[in-house]
């Protein structure tokens, strides 16, 4: 799709024209079925994530309910929750919405997510409740595996940001099944969007509950403290078009790049063996002409204006860029022969 972002905003929102059709037909009946909410298209796309996910989805108007949702099931108010500063505002904001304190985690350098070494050493001194893992870039967390263990073994919860994760996996896992759950972010820059829309994850039935009712004021016996989290029905039947396309757009990414980036930069994130990114971003370690800028510019303890000793953050916020990698459609060279 061309370009639609506003000045400052460069990127071109993952969709495929040749998806329009089928999603006015979902508009057209949306409209004469007059169930604008609540209806069978979020059963549909929630249906059609878990599929994909492997595990079970509850939609959300953003990745903010979502996110705020578990954290509000696992009672981290008046308790410390880790979180990285190489994130974006969203993962703290939502322990402090959700009435937890915030202690920052470093990164590692090769896939700039949480370091297993300093998330060590701040649960030994902050002894939190919780942990948010996110997986900066559109791959997976490398250290995920080591991280759910650590995890599992201290009795802590674990959240995958999966914001930037559409798509990737790791030897056929999903974001969002190593964790207690997971939540994905639909906003406009993501690899696939919904306009806003966030989904939450997990395989834990008792918390896809508990979101339910989180998301709809806590209906019916009121006694989950939610409000209006909901997605609509035309968001979602956007939703279904995007999540039967989502294979199509990120190897369509994972051709490009491996033909005309991959050459190019070989100073850039590598992954391991058996992991495919979504690309949300294509990461380099060198300034380059033509760049998207940076993931983030600052981290989240600056911004905070916290006093944390971070260096891997520091390095790596003064030090990656990103090259441009937006899904051109299938009438692009490159998508005729990945959607073959
Ligand atoms: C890492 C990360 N977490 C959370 C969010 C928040 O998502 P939303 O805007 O859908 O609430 C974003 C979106 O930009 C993000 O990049």
């Amino acid at each position: 799709m061309a370009p639609t972002n506003g000045p400052g905003m460069h990127f071109t929102i993952g969709f495929e024209r040749g998806d329009l059709k089928q999603l006015h037909a979902h508009w057209d009946e949306i409209v004469s079925n007059q169930r604008w909410s609540e209806g069978p298209f979020t059963d549909s796309f929630e249906r059609k994530w878990s599929e994909h996910n492997n595990c079970g989805s509850v939609a959300f108007s953003s990745w903010a309910g979502g996110a705020v949702a578990a954290l509000e099931f696992f009672e981290v108010r008046g308790k410390t929750v880790l979180c990285p500063s190489n994130t974006f505002m969203a993962t703290p904001l939502s322990v402090l919405r959700a009435g937890g304190h915030v202690q920052f985690v470093d990164c590692n350098m090769s896939d700039l997510c949480v370091s297993l070494d300093d998330l060590r050493a701040k649960i030994d001194q902050y002894s939190p409740v919780a942990v948010w893992l996110v997986h900066i870039g559109g791959h997976i967390a490398f250290q995920v595996e080591e991280i759910a263990q650590l995890c599992r073994e201290r009795g802590i919860i674990l959240l995958e940001d999966c914001a930037h994760a559409h798509g990737a996996s790791w030897n056929g896992r999903r974001p969002g099944t190593w964790g207690d759950a997971g939540v994905y972010s639909f906003a406009p820059t993501k690899t696939i969007s919904t306009g806003e829309g966030g989904m939450l994850v997990s395989q834990r039935e008792d918390l896809l509950e508990f979101a339910r009712a989180f998301r709809n004021y806590g209906k019916f016996d009121y006694e989950v403290p939610g409000l209006n989290y909901r997605m609509s029905e035309f968001t979602a039947a956007l939703g279904c078009v995007q999540i039967d396309r989502l294979d199509d757009i990120v190897s369509w990414k994972n051709e490009f790049a491996s033909t005309h980036l991959d050459g190019r930069y070989e100073n850039r994130v590598l992954f391991p063996d058996g992991m495919v990114s979504g690309y949300y971003k294509y990461i380099v370690f060198e300034e380059i002409e033509g760049s998207t800028g940076k993931v983030y510019d600052d981290p989240c303890h600056r911004i905070m204006k916290r006093r944390d000793t971070l260096p891997n953050t520091e390095a790596v916020a003064t030090n990656h860029w990103c090259v441009p990698l937006y899904y051109r459609g299938a009438d692009s060279l490159q998508g005729r022969r990945a959607l073959r």
